[in-house]
Parts: structure tokens; C-alpha cells; sequence
């Protein structure tokens, strides 16, 4: 078992990371909480949403709220229902919610917390790759409008996160592949080879750049905004096709655009991009180009909407000192690479 610590000034929380981590969850639970309220969905199993097996001998009752699946159940209306839950079950403020699911259990259910009695606790159980390796780390929450991605959302801190590798067990192969999406971003941010190592240290691992990343700008200001590398196309790519193309599908396309981009305003070299391809494709086994039939004006027009845009076009990008973020990128050069990528 693996333990990092995101070590946030003042609400510093561990991630622990292992098999059968979900057994070690009691010592997460505060002992004056009285309620929790476990969302989640009909598919994750139970092993993992029976909260209530693990804390049998404490002095707490546990009810589970299911939402919808997929991106399409990341709404304020779910956030409603699920709130109107907490209120009919007495879910106070000293009472914690546990979110046992993927990124769109986790967001919606942090995104929940932190409005419930203007902020109540919440520990996260991600059941997915893409959970552990991201969505379930960092506290950014949110839902999503039908004008663009988690435009809605809050940054609430979990007071701990719990990855057991046994949910990965019976993860759908499209899953893992999502999960993989953003691995590969890491290898970008880092230059670490993470493949080469085993499942646990390659999650713990990834879990590390993050908190590291998170500790030293929680609210984004800056630095953290590098997580987002292949998000801009990635985000614009999940509107676009009706969100047929999962994130860390979309991930791994936007990064290998990115690199491309990147070349089309003289940042990097051709070599730069094809190392991009040869790891996004060749050693994560990721498709690298968007479904055919994407509109370059709806792309671009979606694109200028992302949260990172304070001025025009704003992308995480490649250059000669790493990657960056980088504002009012030239409208005219995301048009041309945008056309050499869909051609
Ligand atoms: N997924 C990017 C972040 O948490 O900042």
C-alpha cells in the first residue's frame, strides 16, 4: 500500500493507493460523523459501495445516493436531486459524503459536498484509472452546462482519497484506455517513463505529480493550469462529438494536437511531434485523431470557450522550456494545424 499526501498550507490529505485499500477506509471517517451519504452509481459493485461493511463497528448510518451514468448525469439537476436526498436523509454539516465512482461520481459528488450546508466533508473512492489518476485528486468539482464542460463547479478538497487497484480488476478495456490518456499527459509534464513500472507505483506515481502540482497552486493561479496539456481540443472534441469520445480518448487526441500546434507556431521541432505520436499511440495504444466529420469552426468557436481562456485562445503547449501556458494563441495558426489534423 502506497501513501501520498497532497500537502495543501492548511487541509494537507492523503491518497492512499493499493489492493484492498477500500478495507482502510474507517480512519478516514471523522468519529463525529453521525450520517453518510455514499454517492455513486447502479454499476460500480458493491464491494466497494457497501460503505457501511466498513464501518460496521462505528456508530453511523450510511445511505447510498445513485445517480445517472455518464457525463450526461454531470448536471445542477442531479446535484438537486442528490441534495434534496442529503436533506430527507439529515445529512448535517459535522457529516461526511463519500463519492465510490468514476470522475463524474467524484465531481458531482465533491461539487455536492461543497454546497451542502455551504460545505460538508467529502472522502472520494475512485473506481476508475482516469478517478485515481486525476478527477478524484485535487478538489476541483463540478457539473457541466450544454454550453461547455464542468463550467459549473467549485474547488473542494477531499479530506482523503482511497484508490484500491481491485476496482481496476473488471474496469471495461474503453475505461483503462481513458485512464491511459492522461498517464500519457504526465509523461509529457515529467518526462517520466511510467510504464515501466507496476500497476500501484505507477498510480501512486501519478497521483505524486499531481499533489505536488496542486500543493503549489490549488486554485489554479498559475502553475496548475499544466495539468490541463491536450485538454483545450480534448474538451471542445467531448462537446463536439456529443461526448461519443470519452475524456482520456479526447486526452490523448488534444495532446498529440497540442504538439502539432506547438510545431505550427515554432515552438518545437517535427521530432517533438512525433514523440508525442510514438508515445500517445505507440506506447499507450491510444487513437491520436478525432472522428471524422469534426467541424473546425464549431472546434475552434468551443475552443474559445474553455475555462482557461481569460485572453482568446489559450493552450498548454510545448516549447524550448517545457510545457506552458500560453494565452492569445494566433487564431490563424490553431486554424491551420486544426486543418492538417482532421485532413
Ligand atoms: N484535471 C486537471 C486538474 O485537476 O487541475
Amino acid at each position: 500500500m502506497r501513501r501520498v499526501t497532497v500537502a495543501l498550507p492548511e487541509r494537507p490529505y492523503d491518497v492512499v493507493v493499493g489492493r484492498g485499500a477500500i478495507a482502510g477506509l474507517a480512519p478516514f471517517v471523522d468519529q463525529a460523523v453521525r450520517r453518510v451519504a455514499v454517492v455513486t452509481q447502479d454499476a460500480i459493485p458493491e464491494r466497494f459501495t457497501d460503505v457501511a461493511r466498513h464501518l460496521a463497528d462505528r456508530d453511523v448510518a450510511v445511505e447510498v445516493h445513485a445517480i445517472g451514468d455518464g457525463e450526461a448525469a454531470k448536471t445542477l439537476s442531479t446535484v438537486e436531486e442528490l441534495s434534496r436526498s442529503f436533506a430527507r436523509s439529515g445529512l448535517t454539516r459535522r457529516d461526511l459524503v463519500v463519492g465510490v465512482g468514476g470522475g463524474v461520481v467524484t465531481d458531482v459528488a465533491g461539487f455536492a459536498a461543497s454546497t451542502w450546508h455551504r460545505g460538508v466533508s467529502v472522502v472520494h473512492v475512485p473506481t476508475t484509472l482516469l478517478g485515481m489518476v486525476d478527477a478524484a485528486i485535487g478538489g476541483k468539482t463540478g457539473v457541466n452546462l450544454a454550453e461547455g464542460k464542468n463550467l459549473v463547479g467549485a474547488f473542494w478538497q477531499p479530506s482523503a482519497v482511497v484508490c484500491d487497484l481491485d476496482a481496476l480488476d473488471t474496469l471495461p478495456e474503453r475505461e483503462l484506455r481513458c485512464g491511459l490518456g492522461e498517464m500519457a499527459k504526465y509523461h509529457f509534464l515529467t518526462g517520466d517513463d511510467l510504464l515501466a513500472t507496476d500497476l500501484e507505483e505507477r498510480i501512486a506515481r501519478c497521483v505524486e505529480i499531481k499533489a505536488e502540482v496542486v500543493a503549489s497552486d490549488e486554485r489554479e493561479g498559475g502553475r496548475r493550469a499544466l495539468l490541463n496539456y491536450g485538454h483545450t481540443l480534448a474538451h471542445a472534441l467531448e462537446i463536439a462529438t456529443d461526448h461519443r469520445l470519452a475524456h482520456g480518448e479526447a486526452v490523448a487526441i488534444g495532446l498529440v494536437f497540442a504538439a502539432e500546434l506547438a510545431l505550427e507556431l515554432g515552438r518545437i521541432g517535427r521530432h517533438r511531434v512525433d514523440e508525442h505520436v510514438a508515445v500517445v499511440q505507440g506506447e499507450y495504444d491510444l487513437g491520436i485523431r478525432p472522428p471524422a466529420g469534426c467541424d473546425p469552426d464549431v472546434l475552434v468557436d468551443l475552443m474559445r470557450r474553455d475555462k482557461k481562456a481569460l485572453d482568446g485562445l489559450t493552450f498548454v503547449l510545448d516549447g524550448a522550456a517545457g510545457v506552458e501556458v500560453v494565452e492569445g494563441v494566433d487564431e490563424a495558426a490553431v486554424r491551420a494545424a486544426l486543418a492538417r489534423f482532421l485532413s
